[in-house]
């Protein structure tokens, strides 16, 4: 969502934060601008569309200045205009704000602001905030006061970045269910809502814990906890270098992200198997809460939910106890049955999404046991699950999701695997299960070389449609639903999943002369039924695209990809990388902005 970027130090800030903007452009974002601070004032600059108008705006001007506030704004409360971009200022342009999150209580607010004269000019709920601290300014007369103040009056949510000429070498911060990182380096020290802002200038850094206050100055940074006492900072290096964030060769970072796979397969398996068994250390903590569970919800949003989806089928054919996936901004208010003996895996790639985060908290107060699955060192989610099992994926740049994505599905299988094992249930297949995850990676690439060759042709076969559907049985359909995910997040072609068996119940009415149905059937013990209804819509006039194992039969269809021998359970795996390819394929034919799809976040830090 909304990106957020402050410096304040020896150097000229605009670099820092434009760069910084730029890194962080994959969040999704339809407006940007900045403030820069010195004690001759305050410079706001602002563009609605692309960074590069901000830029041309800001080019080309003497702006030397060491401190400043930057963002990128993903429209909530008001349209995207210049008006409601971010930076705000107050009305004697004093103090000037970057805000991402929703203030929930800015109604209330503002009206007791314009009681007390304030003039509001913009439709965001951010703009209460800068006026609220000019508010307390005025009664105080210190900044640092006047901004602690006014944090404890908001309530929702918030990434805060506050500077002034009152303080002109001086960041002010704060959080509350919105992501924000410092940094420090000898050049100064920095902010922003996500790492890769920061790594061109430092790698030490650390996240300000949810409720905290950071005060930046050029050489040091105080932090606060939410009742105003000081804390000691705690600095890490953190462990991806600016190589991550760059393309490396490739067009797009989902075309670089889809070929990692195989080595993020890799070091998410990486010392979590050793000899035959399965090692999962980090459940130590809730073994006896484990096996209590008498039933397992999988939450999550997005991309993650169908790798609940996977979770929820893998466990059921484990474990005789019920496991379900629910989105999470289902479970936040749904009347879903959590107690003390229910375990709740949430599966984040971000660890910040909004709905997952309010999700957990609610089973947490009904007494369940929870796991985080998470790609993101010390996320949110990680903090209050009581135990985390991180996917080692690496750095994720395009807003579509790729390699976080077979990340999770290898993790969840290792943790099904391991939770069936403590729960009691041990398998006859667990060597060969054992085998076969050695080689996933390997597989993996194979996969990849095979469906490298001809996926262009099937993708163009894409371009002009306006509906695509796919279909698939048991674990196929999670494929299908991922599938269809990718291509209408990046292609803009409207895509449906359905269950194969479901067609002859309403959506094979849609099916007509040439029409695309992406089908999947490597799921041995229901592939020959995947194929009768396959052979349906092909009666209907559909173009089959197959993907399926060695021993399928598929004679009379033209556009088969046949995936390398796996157990049928980890073969959503390694298909992954097929439709991820159709996707990102047809998305190029049609000229779309890849990494940044129009409307979309990479990560959702709002409701
Ligand atoms: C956004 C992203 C998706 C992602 C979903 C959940 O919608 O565009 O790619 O799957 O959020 O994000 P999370 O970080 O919780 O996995």
């Amino acid at each position: 969502m909304c990106g957020i970027t402050g410096f304040t130090g020896k150097g000229t800030a605009l670099p820092v934060l434009m760069q910084g903007l730029e890194k962080l452009e994959y969040r999704g974002y339809d407006s940007a601008g900045v403030t820069l601070a010195d004690d001759q004032g305050l410079r706001t600059f602002k563009a609605k569309g692309r960074l590069s108008e901000l830029r041309s705006i800001v080019e080309n001007r003497e702006l030397h200045q060491h401190t400043g506030i930057g963002h990128t704004r993903w429209a909530t409360h008001g349209v995207p205009n210049n008006l409601n971009a971010h930076p705000h200022t107050n009305s004697t342009n004093t103090i000037s704000l970057v805000h991402n999150g929703i203030i929930e209580n800015y109604v209330s607010l503002k009206q007791m602001l314009e009681n007390n004269g304030y003039v509001f000019q913009s439709e965001t709920d951010s703009e209460a905030v800068v006026h609220l601290i000019d508010y307390y300014y005025r009664r105080f007369q210190d900044m640092e006061t006047a901004f602690k103040r006014a944090v404890r009056d908001l309530e929702g949510s918030y990434g805060l970045c506050v500077i002034s000429t009152y303080a002109p070498d001086t960041v002010f911060v704060a959080r509350k269910e919105s992501p924000m990182i410092l940094g420090i380096s000898d050049e100064g020290t920095y902010c922003a809502s996500d790492a890769p802002a920061l790594l061109e200038y430092t790698r030490k850094l650390m996240t300000l814990n949810d409720g905290d206050i950071a005060v930046l100055k050029p050489e040091h940074i105080a932090l606060f906890d939410a009742k105003g006492n000081e804390k000691k900072e705690e600095w890490m290096e953190f462990p991806y270098d600016l190589q991550s964030a760059q393309k490396g060769g490739y067009d797009t970072f989902m075309e670089k992200e889809i070929h990692e796979q195989p080595q993020t397969i890799r070091e998410t398996m990486r010392g979590r198997i050793e000899g035959k068994s399965i090692v999962l250390p980090e459940l130590d903590p809730i073994l006896g809460r484990i096996l209590r569970a008498d039933h397992v919800l999988w939450i999550a949003c997005g991309t993650a939910y169908h790798a609940c989806v996977y979770g929820q089928m893998v466990l059921n054919r484990l474990v005789p106890i019920n496991s379900a996936a629910i989105p999470a901004s289902e479970f936040r208010y749904g009347n879903y049955y959590v107690d003390k003996n229910t375990l709740c895996i949430f599966v984040s790639q971000s660890g910040e999404t909004a709905d997952t985060l309010a999700a957990i908290k609610r089973a947490k107060s009904s007494g369940a046991a929870t796991i985080a699955v998470a790609n993101v060192l010390g996320s949110s989610l990680t903090r209050i699950a009581d135990a985390t099992v991180y996917t080692c994926a690496g750095l994720e740049i395009a807003v579509a999701s790729t390699k976080a994505y077979t990340a999770q599905l290898t993790l969840i299988y290792l943790l099904a695997q391991k939770l069936a094992e403590i729960m009691g249930y041990s398998t006859r297949e667990h060597d060969e299960i054992i085998t076969y995850l050695n080689e996933l990676d390997r597989l993996t690439q194979e996969t990849i070389d095979i469906a490298k060759p001809v996926i262009r042709e099937y993708a163009s076969m894409l371009k002009n449609e306006h509906d695509v559907y796919f279909i698939g049985r048991q674990l196929d359909y999670v494929s299908a639903m991922e599938g269809a995910l990718k291509l209408k997040e990046i292609s803009y072609i409207h895509a449906d999943a359905y269950y194969a068996g479901e067609l002859k119940h309403g959506p094979i009415a849609l099916i007509q002369d040439q029409t695309v149905v992406i089908a999947f059937a490597t799921q041995p013990e229901v592939a020959s039924k995947t194929i009768s209804n396959i052979k349906e819509t092909v009666a209907r006039g559909a173009k089959i695209i197959l993907i399926t194992d060695q021993n399928t039969p598929a004679e009379g269809f033209t556009y088969v990809i046949r995936i390398p021998e796996i157990r049928p359970d980890l073969a959503c795996i390694i298909s992954a990388v097929i439709f991820q390819f159709l996707a990102y394929y047809a998305a190029s034919e049609r000229g779309c902005d890849i990494d940044k799809p129009r409307n979309l976040a990479k990560s959702v830090t709002v409701e």
